[in-house]
């Protein structure tokens, strides 16, 4: 195959609170396949939270590409098990282009849903909102459920699960918009701007009984608020704390109720996505089967091309995304 010129975003030096577009670098590389290389063309890339904290705290080097997760179309190969044409996911994101032995991808059996669904309720944002919920949060059928960034990609999730088994659902989130989309799009009970009111008395109002399951996404204020609304044998399971991503050492801000889990007998426990990699086929299941009756949408906010990935970053931690984040890097 012919060289290939891919340009990619490399972080160029660290920041200090909120990144900004002087951060990062677009560079172009060029990049000459080798005979039995596996060149794929990076279609869409994911951007996650997760990606500000090494930013700062040094897994992610300066001046090397950025990773994080991508759907690509393999475009040579002489590898069977990845054919030209393929859909193929890999944590080779922030590049345009990927050169790969096979180790790295893994190939996307679509059915009939679009691409991006891998990258957002299919994948690993739903699957972080399905085991998080159910089997972290031990989410009973009725109960009273908090959300928090409730109008993400993983927080839309939660909520809608949580719909399906039948409980009342509070969601908090950045804008009036938001709270639209949650009451209007998604049919949750109570939902409010976090920014523009007290997170305490919204939850007294929208969940008068107290909270069985607070789906932890933000930390801080959000948790000190919650904690002290747990009802008894009340769950945290925590997957986030986008709040305290962007100070040093992704610190929280300070929470003052956690004496509440002593009389209520509150279990507060973190998780990561990859526990569930064991459940992969019934969540994929159950979301397909929800999707199809129309119980499980989803939103997405797409920046184009790859020169715009730093700022979708930077627009995920300022709240500009409703449902996944995402950056199309290819028709
Ligand atoms: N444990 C795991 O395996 C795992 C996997 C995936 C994600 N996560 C975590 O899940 C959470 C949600 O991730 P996501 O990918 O679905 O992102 P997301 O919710 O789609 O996007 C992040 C949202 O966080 C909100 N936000 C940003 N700064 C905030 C602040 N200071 N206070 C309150 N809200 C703030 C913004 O919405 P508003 O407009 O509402 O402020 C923003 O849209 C994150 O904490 C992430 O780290 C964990």
């Amino acid at each position: 195959m012919n060289d290939i010129v891919s340009r990619e975003i490399h972080l160029t030096s660290r920041p200090d609170g909120l990144p900004t577009p002087d951060n990062f670098g677009l560079v172009e590389r060029a990049i000459t396949p080798a005979d039995d290389d596996i060149v794929v063309k990076n279609r869409y890339m994911s951007v996650d939270p997760a990606m500000r904290p090494p930013l700062t705290n040094g897994q992610q080097p300066v001046d090397v590409v950025m990773s994080g997760g991508a759907i690509g179309q393999v475009i040579a190969s002489n590898n069977a098990d990845y054919p030209i044409d393929a859909y193929v996911m890999s944590r080779a994101g922030f590049r345009e282009y990927h050169i790969s032995d096979g180790s790295d991808l893994n190939v996307i059996e679509t059915e009939d849903e679009p691409l991006t669904a891998h990258l957002s309720v299919l994948g690993g944002t739903g699957l972080t909102a399905y085991g998080g919920l159910l089997v972290t949060g031990e989410l009973k059928d009725g109960e009273n459920v908090f959300v928090s960034a409730a109008a993400g990609a993983v927080g839309s999730v939660v909520c809608q699960i949580a719909k399906i088994k039948e409980c009342r659902v509070a969601g908090s989130c950045g804008s009036d918009d938001k709270v639209d989309y949650l009451l209007n799009d998604l049919g949750i009970d109570y939902a409010f701007n976090y920014k523009t009111s007290s997170i305490g008395r919204e939850l007294h109002t929208g969940l008068p009984d107290g909270i069985d399951v607070y789906f932890e996404n933000v930390g801080g204020k959000h948790l000190d608020a919650a904690c002290g609304q747990m009802r008894p044998l009340g769950r945290i399971p925590v997957c986030g704390m986008i709040s305290a991503y962007n100070n040093k050492g992704a610190r929280s801000e300070g929470v003052t109720t956690l004496s509440n889990m002593i009389y209520n007998r509150v279990t507060m426990k973190g998780f990561v996505v990859y526990e569930f990699n064991h459940m992969r086929d019934q969540f994929l299941a159950d979301m397909r089967q929800w999707m199809r009756e129309g119980r499980m949408k989803y939103e997405e906010t797409i920046m184009e091309g790859i020169e715009n990935a730093p700022h979708a970053l930077i627009g995920l931690l300022e709240g500009k995304n409703t449902g996944k984040m995402l950056v199309r890097l290819a028709d």
